[in-house]
């Protein structure tokens, strides 16, 4: 949701701003800008639109070694230039980028702002023009600055220019991410590291509620009272490759592919030289004492919370209630004795995710956080995490991360069922490296499933998927996969459910698409698509080796049962993928959406 990038320096900032924008579009794409100042002044410019859009209007002429750039997910106001960021303060002076939502933007407008007029509809400007209302009080910027700061609620990652002072960049973050890079002889300010590892993999934590001075040899780091605080900072390990799409025509592809060897890498990662499973110990204990487990995630990383339900209650035997972070916060359900949290996100900033993890902090029980991203928001504030080492993921529908998020959740199942004592006829290292070959399989038919998704979903308005037990977890994965980059209207079902009421909803030619790898329940998914078919129905049945009939459209190779979702995921990840190619829509940034979704 938003992405910012600073930079104050010897050289020139445009290509630092433009190029950390583009890392940074996956926050974020409906309109960009970005402000840099020189002896002339301030020069602002902004477009509706994408990075690309931006690089072309902006004047290559002008030099600057200081600026802020902004690319937008717009949250008041719609996308437009004039509520584009960087904003400007009333006498123009104070120029500004923000990421996040300020909750109290309209009682700060009435009590200090009423005889200002605004040209906006964003909650943003009223943070610019409010450090002028409190420069003019106090005379001093850093003090105004910090002072609007504290009187902001809600959250925020910020980055302001003060037009008479050509050395320093404000920055503060309260819940919204944002990171200083440091070089020599000049220093830079991210929403994420990927912006500005071109120049830097020395980075600094802000916490929430500092403040930093950024000058071009100095950073000075201090809570909102004034207290210095001192950091060290660290090395981000991305590897600058892994931001690139190579030969890839898109990144989603790129990222289906590279399921195979993330299954291994984190086989890798979770298992010593003994091949025994390698986890904290201290995570170990968490889980093993906990008498019933809370999963919190949004969209996809609920999904895959589903499937690790089953994993956990199957193998370590521990009940497990799956919750959609925006609901649990406003309705908390009756908590257990000795819960344990676990809170799967791929980007570990998901708003939602962060404000239950907030609340069960405060009622102070143990949060283990599972994630892409370790150094994230919600990684530092649980007390434990767990890595899904499936490096950066670009494209805004998530395929890699799902699937690793299975994975891990499946090593912690099985762990915790041998901390317990309890028998399994389950290897799990063996039977991911199983799936792992199983998805390399898949990835490479993509002609047949590019051939399904040009006969079922090229031109259909709805699609329905149905599947049962596990296969029904990976139906409403998959309907969200397609709905969101195809746009094609896509629901999941419960094989059984349909009958209850949607299935009024089929006529002539509608795809019903039937996942049948669960063999107790075989017999009755086919039955469920006779029901569909006999209403007219076009239905593809991707079933499981050994389950298999004529008719199926596609066969996935036999996997474990209760790793079938890691491979049944697979044909629903690129048919989305192909019927989204097919509808000319675009694939890795789709309409309306963003990658890290950094407000309620
Ligand atoms: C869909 C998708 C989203 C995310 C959701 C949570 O493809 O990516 O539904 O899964 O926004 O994000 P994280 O996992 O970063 O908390």
């Amino acid at each position: 949701m938003c992405g910012i990038v600073g930079y104050i320096g010897n050289q020139d900032t445009k290509d630092v701003l433009l190029d950390g924008l583009q890392k940074l579009e996956y926050r974020g794409y409906d309109s960009a800008g970005i402000a840099v100042l020189n002896e002339a002044g301030v020069s602002l410019t902004k477009v509706k639109g994408r990075i690309a859009a931006l690089r072309e209007s902006v004047d290559h002429s002008v030099h600057a070694t200081m600026g802020i750039g902004h690319t937008r997910w717009a949250t008041h106001g719609v996308p437009s230039e004039n509520n584009a960021h960087p904003h400007q303060s009333a006498s123009g002076r104070f120029t500004l980028v923000h990421n996040g939502v300020i909750e109290n933007y309209l009682e700060l407008k009435e009590e200090y702002l009423h005889d200002v007029e605004f040209h906006s509809e964003t909650d943003t400007e009223v943070i610019v023009q409010l450090i002028e209302k409190l420069h003019a009080d106090y005379g001093d910027t850093a003090q105004a600055f910090r002072e609007a700061m504290r009187l902001l609620k809600g959250s925020y990652a910020i980055g302001l220019l003060d037009n008479e002072d050509q050395d320093t960049l404000y920055v503060s973050k309260n819940k919204s991410p944002l990171l200083v890079g440091l070089g020599e002889d000049f220093n830079v300010v991210a929403s994420d590291a990927m912006a500005t590892l071109k120049v830097t993999d020395q980075y600094l934590e802000i916490h929430d509620r500092e403040m930093v001075i950024v000058k071009r040899n100095s950073v000075e780091l201090q809570k909102l009272d004034g207290t210095m605080v001192t950091r060290e900072p660290y090395r981000a390990e991305i590897d600058p490759n892994d931001m690139e799409k190579g030969t890839y025509p898109h990144f989603m592809l790129k990222e289906i592919d590279e399921q195979p060897i993330v299954m291994r890498k984190i086989i890798q990662e979770y298992q010593d030289e003994d091949n025994e499973l390698k986890l904290d110990p201290a995570i170990r204990q968490a889980v093993k004492a906990a008498d019933r487990i809370y999963i919190i995630a949004a969209g996809t990383s609920y999904h895959a919370g589903l499937v690790g339900k089953s994993l956990i209650e199957k193998s370590a035997r521990i009940p497990v209630e799956v919750h959609i972070a925006s609901e649990f916060s406003y309705d908390m359900p009756l908590l257990s004795e000795n819960p344990l949290f676990i809170f799967i996100s791929q980007s570990g900033e998901t708003a939602d995710s962060r404000a239950v993890l907030v609340k069960i902090k405060e009622l102070g029980f143990p949060a283990l956080t599972i994630t892409n991203v370790p150094g994230s928001t919600l990684s530092r504030e649980a007390d434990y995490t767990l890595n899904l080492y499936a490096g950066p993921e670009i494209a805004v529908a998530s395929t890699k991360a799902y699937t690793a998020q299975i994975a891990v959740l499946a090593i912690l199942a099985v762990d915790t069922a041998r901390a317990k004592g309890l028998e399994l006829d389950f290897d799990p290292m063996q039977e991911l490296a199983i799936a792992a070959n199983a998805m390399e399989i898949l990835t490479d038919q993509k002609e047949a499933l590019e051939q399904l998704a040009s006969d079922y979903l090229a031109t259909t308005r709805n699609a329905f998927f149905i599947g049962r037990s596990a296969d029904y977890n990976v139906c409403v994965e998959g309907a969200l996969k397609l709905k969101e980059i195809s746009y094609i209207q896509a629901e999941g079902f419960a094989g059984g459910e349909l009958k209850h009421g949607t299935i009024a909803l089929i006529e002539d030619g509608t795809p019903v698409i039937a996942l049948a790898t669960q063999e107790n329940v075989n017999y009755s998914i086919r039955g469920n698509v006779q029901e569909v078919v006999a209403r007219g129905a076009n239905a593809m049945v991707i079933s499981m080796r050994g389950l298999e009939q004529d008719q199926d459209a596609f066969v996935i190779p036999h996997v474990h049962e209760l790793l079938t979702p890691l491979v049944s995921v697979v044909p629903l990840q690129l048919l989305a993928y192909y019927a989204a190619l097919h509808r000319d829509c675009d694939v890795d940034k789709p309409r309306n959406l963003a990658k890290s979704v950094t407000v309620e």
